[in-house]
């Protein structure tokens, strides 16, 4: 993989559609140049920011969707919506996805395969807690998450639709407290290793491993230089347009 994809989570973020034209704008100005793919991956009820002309590097991501193509599913968006939007990108099985609105490893699968179905490139999170990773649990917990999200999903699928892991260890999203960069090379390694046996070491290569969980403009180019990952998946930082613009800087 070639060129680092930067993604931006922007949560539940911003409270207008003002200002989330105005980051959208702000930062679009500002990477335009860049070697770096930036995706943005706003609430749903932004998706009208695209409707203005953006630069060549920059890409539609959504947080979430559901698998079905359509009907009575109040509240949700599918994955149809979305293709039809030209989103380029699904974020699947967030952490808070997982917490907040239950989401199993058995949904989290439907959803990836949906994503691959409608031609758009999931990035399936995965990542322990910080009780799973004291008790000494990681490897089984990356594991499971891998397995089960991916169960019968063909390797060449993937690799048609491309696809991406992001690794977003529970204990560092949100809190300022990131994983070390050599810690972060190793789960990293880690997961390559999983895919390897899901798979192939040849489909593994071809996978990009994303980190994520308080990445800022000081530690992003560690991740990506030194650990190895083919991008990053940036929350909080992702809504401020400067901050946000250096990492992007900062990664190639
Ligand atoms: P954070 O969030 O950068 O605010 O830690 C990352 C994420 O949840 O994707």
């Amino acid at each position: 993989m070639s060129k680092p994809i930067i993604i931006a989570n922007w949560k539940m973020n911003p409270v207008s559609l003002r200002e989330a034209k105005n980051l959208f704008s702000s930062v679009c100005k500002k990477v335009k140049n860049s070697k770096a793919e930036v995706v943005f991956c706003p609430p749903f009820v932004y998706f009208s920011i695209f409707s203005v002309r953006f630069p060549s590097n920059v890409k539609i991501g959504a947080q979430n969707c559901y698998f079905e193509k359509e009907g009575a599913f109040t509240g949700e968006v599918s994955v149809f919506q979305l293709a039809d939007l030209k989103c380029n990108y699904v974020i699947v099985g967030h952490s808070e996805r997982r917490k907040y609105f239950s989401e199993t490893d058995l949904i989290v699968n439907k959803k990836v395969g949906a994503v691959l179905d409608n031609k758009m490139t999931p990035v399936l999170c995965v990542g322990e807690t910080k009780e799973q990773r004291d008790r000494g649990s990681v490897q089984d917990v990356l594991n499971i998450q891998l397995r089960e999200g991916l169960r019968n999903i063909p390797g060449a699928k993937l690799l048609k639709q491309g696809f991406l892991v992001a690794y977003e260890p529970i204990w560092a999203i949100g809190t300022g407290r990131p994983c070390d960069v050599e810690e972060g090379q190793k789960m990293r390694l880690l997961i390559k290793k999983i895919l390897a046996k899901l798979y192939s070491q040849n489909t593994a290569n071809r996978i990009g491993v994303l980190y994520g969980g308080s990445v800022n403009s000081k530690n992003a180019a560690g991740y990506i230089k030194e650990a190895g990952f083919e991008g990053l998946l940036v929350g909080g930082a992702s809504l401020k347009a400067s901050e946000f613009s250096q990492i992007v800087k900062n990664s190639i």
